[in-house]
Parts: structure tokens; sequence; C-alpha cells
């Protein structure tokens, strides 16, 4: 019997290759880039399964030229780059990777709100820069952390571990989710606000939203002008859920105070992209679960989601 056909659109381990190949012939995308539209779109025409990334659109085009498709398992948590809707009509069995990524995201994501609130980025350019003269009582001085007010915008998994770091540094916090979570209130010490109070209140917003077209633009130029003067703004989530041209009107006219950003309306943003000439502004490419631990294990449980599917199990993270 042949085995069927799977794509992969990157190279990540032997050891995930190797699990894919028990079962499955597999094509895979070598070079070190995003696999191009024309070769993906030939490629699912064969396959019975695709192993994606985020940067690899699944939609209606792609879905109608793909007739024995019955599996995509994504190598991410975030899914806005997937036409659920269209896989479920044709019953596409579609898997992302939560959990796995939790801890390392929000590492990253309270990193960025102390590296943008202490200016450390500027920081270090300043010193490689020979501009180091002097001590001065308020060279580079930033904003304080502890004791401050962090309010989350999204309150899944990675909000609640960023809540737990929060807490071992005296910050009280802060929520917004599309439902209230007191369960999460009680075990985190968070407390729910809507919207326009948490973005009046907070001194660091840290949005951790999905993209959807609810949260599309979710943050514009009325919601960054609801926000303190010495507030700080996170991006954690997807550039799309955030209008750069409304954050730069904000970040150059002192409506807030400075943002720090790993994530990008079009990514790789273009080094020329007015948001990446300020110094208030931490930028980062998209690094949010990048530790080789942790892409390891994304990598692993996309493969055990694709393998269980094509031996005819359940698979572990389906969406
Ligand atoms: C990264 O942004 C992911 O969705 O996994
Ligand atoms: C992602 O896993 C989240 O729930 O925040």
């Amino acid at each position: 019997m042949t085995k069927p056909y799977v794509y992969m659109t990157r190279q990540v381990s032997s050891e995930v290759l190797g699990l894919i190949q028990e079962v499955a012939q597999v094509g895979v995308w070598e070079e070190d880039r995003p696999v191009p539209r024309d070769i993906l779109l030939q490629e699912a025409k064969k396959a019975v399964a695709l192993y994606v990334m985020l940067t690899d659109r699944i939609d209606e085009e792609l879905l109608s030229q793909a007739p024995q498709l019955r599996m995509v398992a994504s190598m991410a948590v975030g899914y806005d780059h997937i036409d659920l809707e269209a896989c479920k009509r044709r019953g596409i069995v579609v898997t992302n990777t939560p959990d796995v990524l939790t801890e390392a995201t929000a590492d990253l994501a309270f990193a960025l709100l102390m590296a943008t609130g202490r200016r450390m980025v500027e920081a270090n350019r300043y010193l490689h820069e020979g501009r180091w003269e002097s001590w001065g009582p308020y060279l580079l001085a930033g904003q304080s952390i502890s004791g401050r007010t962090l309010g989350i915008i999204g309150m899944g998994r990675i909000g609640e571990a960023v809540a737990k770091r929060a807490a071992g540094f005296d910050m009280r916090v802060l929520y917004n989710n599309r439902k209230p979570r007191p369960e999460a209130e009680q075990a985190y010490g968070v407390a729910y606000r809507e919207l326009d109070d948490l973005l009046q209140e907070s001194d660091y917003v840290l949005l951790l939203t999905p993209l959807t077209p609810e949260t599309r633009h979710l943050m514009s130029d009325r919601e960054f002008g609801l926000m303190k003067p010495s507030a700080v703004f996170i991006n954690v989530s997807r550039g799309a859920t955030v209008d750069e041209a409304a954050l730069y009107r904000a970040l150059t006219t002192g409506q807030i105070w400075a943002a720090g950003l790993d994530v990008f309306e079009v990514e790789p943003i273009p080094t020329d992209h007015p948001l990446l000439t300020l110094p208030n502004v931490v930028a980062m490419p998209h690094i949010g679960s990048a530790t080789y631990e942790t892409r390891d294990a994304m990598a692993m449980l996309a493969a055990r989601n694709l393998v269980n599917v094509l031996i005819g199990e359940e698979p572990i993270t389906p969406l």
C-alpha cells in the first residue's frame, strides 16, 4: 500500500520528519524562508495532510484545489492564517499548538514590557554609539514596573502566565476578555474591566487577543487616546489588531509613552517603516515562542496531531 503524501512547508527536525515518515511519504520545502504560494498550491493538490507555519495562508483558493486534503497541522497557536469555516465545510481537521508555548510567550511578553518601560534597547544603543559621557540623575530614566498597573487584553493561557509573573513584581493586574473569567480572577487575583476603563487605568497595556474580524484594529486613535501619557503599550498578539498609523500618531504626539512590539501588520516589517524610526519603540521579529525547547515542543505537537489523524486517531489539539 502506498503511503499518503504529506507536505511540510518548513524543515523542522529529523525527529519530527522521522515520525511523519513512519506513516507518510513526505515532501518538504527546504529553504529557510516561507514556501512560495504557487508551490504550496501545487503541493496541496497532491497532499492528504499539510504541515504548515503561520506564514502559510490556508484559504478557499487553496482548499478548492486540494481534493485529497484531510488535515492541516499548524505549528502555531494563532490561526488567523487558516479559514477554519472553509476547512470545516470540507471536513478537514485543523490543529494548532497551544499550551506548549504558553510559558515562553509569557516570558517574552514580560521581557518586552520590561525592556520598553526601562528603555533597555535605547540604552544599549546609546552606549554602543559612544554617547555615554557621564552618569546623570535622569539619564535614560524610564517607567517603574513594580507597583504599577498592568492591563491585559485577551485573558487566555498566556495572559494567565503573564499575570503570574506580574504578581512577582507586585503589579496590580486588570484584564479584558470577550467573557469575564471569574476562575482566572480567583486563581490569579486579576480584576475585570471594560476595555475603555482598562485603557484609562493601566500603566502597561498588553495585547494578547487573537486576530479575528472583531479584533482587527482593536487599538486605534480612540483607544490610544484613552491611555495615560506615561503608559507603555505591548503587542504580542497579531499586528493587525493594531492600527499602526494610529500607534505612530500616539507615540509621536505624546499620547502614550512607548511601545514594545513583537508583531506587525506586514511581516517582515519594512525597515523604512515609520515605527522603526522611533526611539521609544522596541521591536522584535515575531519571536514570542522562540526558545529551542518550545519550538521543539511545537514542532513535535504539530507532528503528533498530523500522525494521529492519518492513522485514524483523535488529534491532540484540534481547533
Ligand atoms: C505565534 O505567533 C503563534 O501563533 O504561535
Ligand atoms: C494562547 O494559548 C492563549 O490562550 O492565550
